[in-house]
């Protein structure tokens, strides 16, 4: 007797439990085809290209700019990009993530070419099948397939020509650089130092390396001004060199006898053109960067010829820009 009440009890058990269990498992299901029906009627096709974009610093606002402007494109071609870069400039960093690009057979690399380290990578992807295009700063030696970005060479003389004109043609200029290694660095300074260099009357005292961080340019514009007392005009190549001078300059209570041309129009530095803190910014363009270089992939996926170089603007922009704009 006492044996049968436990069998029944043991049957009970497992009858409810296997109950259970598939009350369970049906639920799962359920909430599993509910989960296939959705993304079903999201109408989310699967990319036709995964590319990847690898910019200097993947937070800068510039370069967030040039991400959005490459990410704008995901729906119209049905592709995914990947917007990639290091938290603060570092090119071992940067190249990292374009090897890993590489690894991981993306169809196409979109990168800033910083200086000529990155140059066996690009071709090591192009001859791994990968189309590289190069985007702000070129290596036009290396086997990319085109470049998109300033003409930093011009748009270092289009400072030049600023300084010239609003100094009247005499000055003596310090300049600041984000990195003597870049190439885009180097252009700038080129083009501006051909264009003075025509000028007698305007001497460039000292060039110095801001390691591409506010501080330091802060740091280097500070010993320049300190330096050479006679010092009256800044130029800056990179971001955060306008930025840094400016600080300088104000805190050597020198912002109104100084001339300061930057680079960039982004928020911080229309602020201080609009304080009189800087005199004017070499305006880029890195949302059309980043957008026109996914219309170019794509024609290179397409087997469309594309051309060796594609320059975006640039123009210089002051204070008397900003009140036109904002009226
Ligand atoms: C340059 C970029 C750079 C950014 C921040 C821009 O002027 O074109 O290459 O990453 O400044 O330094």
């Amino acid at each position: 007797m006492k044996l049968q009440r436990l069998v029944y009890s043991v049957l009970t058990i497992t009858f409810f439990v296997s109950v259970g269990f598939s009350i369970y498992f049906f639920s799962q299901a359920r909430a599993s085809d509910a989960r296939i029906l959705k993304a079903d009627t999201n109408n989310s096709p699967i990319p036709r290209y995964h590319f990847a974009l690898i910019g200097e610093e993947l937070e800068h606002d510039y370069w967030e700019l040039v991400g959005q402007g490459a990410k704008d494109t995901e729906e119209e071609y049905e592709i995914a990009i990947e917007y990639e870069g290091p938290r603060r400039s570092n090119p071992e960093e940067q190249r990292k993530l374009l090897d890993m690009a590489i690894k991981s057979k993306v169809d196409g690399i979109i990168v800033q070419a910083v200086n000529n380290s990155f140059l066996p990578l690009i071709n090591k992807a192009v001859d791994q099948g990968i189309p590289v295009i190069t985007i702000d700063t070129d290596a036009a030696k290396s086997k990319r397939f085109t470049y998109i970005g300033t003409d930093n060479y011009e748009a270092g003389r289009l400072a030049g020509e600023e300084l010239i004109e609003q100094t009247n043609g005499s000055a003596t200029v310090g300049i600041v650089t984000g990195s003597f290694d870049n190439a885009h660095h180097q252009l700038r300074v080129q083009g501006f130092q051909d264009v003075i260099e025509q000028k007698s009357d305007i001497s460039i005292v000292a060039i110095e390396e801001s390691s591409i961080t506010q501080v330091i340019a802060e740091e280097k514009a500070q010993n320049m001004l300190t330096k050479y007392p006679d010092l009256n005009a800044l130029y800056g190549t990179s971001t955060h060199d306008a930025t840094g001078m400016a600080e300088a300059a104000e805190s050597l209570g020198r912002s109104n006898d100084l001339y300061i041309i930057g680079f960039d129009t982004l928020e911080e530095n229309l602020q201080l053109l609009k304080q009189n803190k800087v005199d004017a910014l070499i305006e880029q363009e890195p949302y059309a960067m980043g957008n026109r270089s996914i219309d170019l992939m794509m024609d290179i996926m397409e087997n469309k010829e594309v051309k060796d170089v594609y320059h975006t603007d640039t123009s210089v922009v002051t204070k008397a820009d900003l009140s036109v704009i904002n009226e």
